[in-house]
């Protein structure tokens, strides 16, 4: 399941990014936020999503504010999320094959449209690299100190 967030910086890329994977019949949940409120506050629609997240090891969560930094700030703070913020499609690559991210973060204010679905269809199926090296380094990362 993929589990999406935005606040008002996102808001409309998160209805592009849902029209989308309903389109390609792909399964997500909207936790909001669902309507453009541009009081809303990103931390409240990160919540959800990762609670989405970290109940099963194959979920993803997609999380969009204005540049994508306040989310992914608020999301790596939870046991169990990996969260990356991508501004293209090799960064996606990356953040799949190196880091084993779980979150996508993007800047709504940053990132067209064109580009933001690529980096989507490419987070989504990119699997980590089988190379132990990078399974070591992220075990390392994500040592709780
Ligand atoms: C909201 O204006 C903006 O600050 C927020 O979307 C985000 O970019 C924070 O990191």
């Amino acid at each position: 399941m993929i589990y999406l967030g935005c606040d008002h910086g996102g808001f409309a890329l998160k209805q592009t990014i849902c029209e989308y994977l309903h389109k390609q019949g792909v399964a997500f949940t909207d936790c909001g936020n669902t309507i453009l409120d541009n009081e809303d506050n990103f931390p409240d629609f990160v919540e959800p999503v990762v609670k989405g997240v970290v109940s099963r090891a194959d979920n993803f969560g997609i999380l969009i504010c204005g540049t994508g930094i306040g989310v992914s700030i608020a999301a790596n703070h939870h046991h169990g999320i990996r969260a990356a913020l991508v501004h293209n499609v090799e960064y996606a690559r990356l953040a799949r094959q190196h880091n084993n991210a779980n979150v996508l973060c993007l800047g709504g204010r940053f990132v067209d449209t064109k580009t933001a679905l690529a980096i989507v269809d490419t987070f989504l199926n990119t699997p980590m690299d089988t190379n132990p090296k990078y399974q070591r380094r992220m075990a390392a990362a994500c040592k709780e100190l």
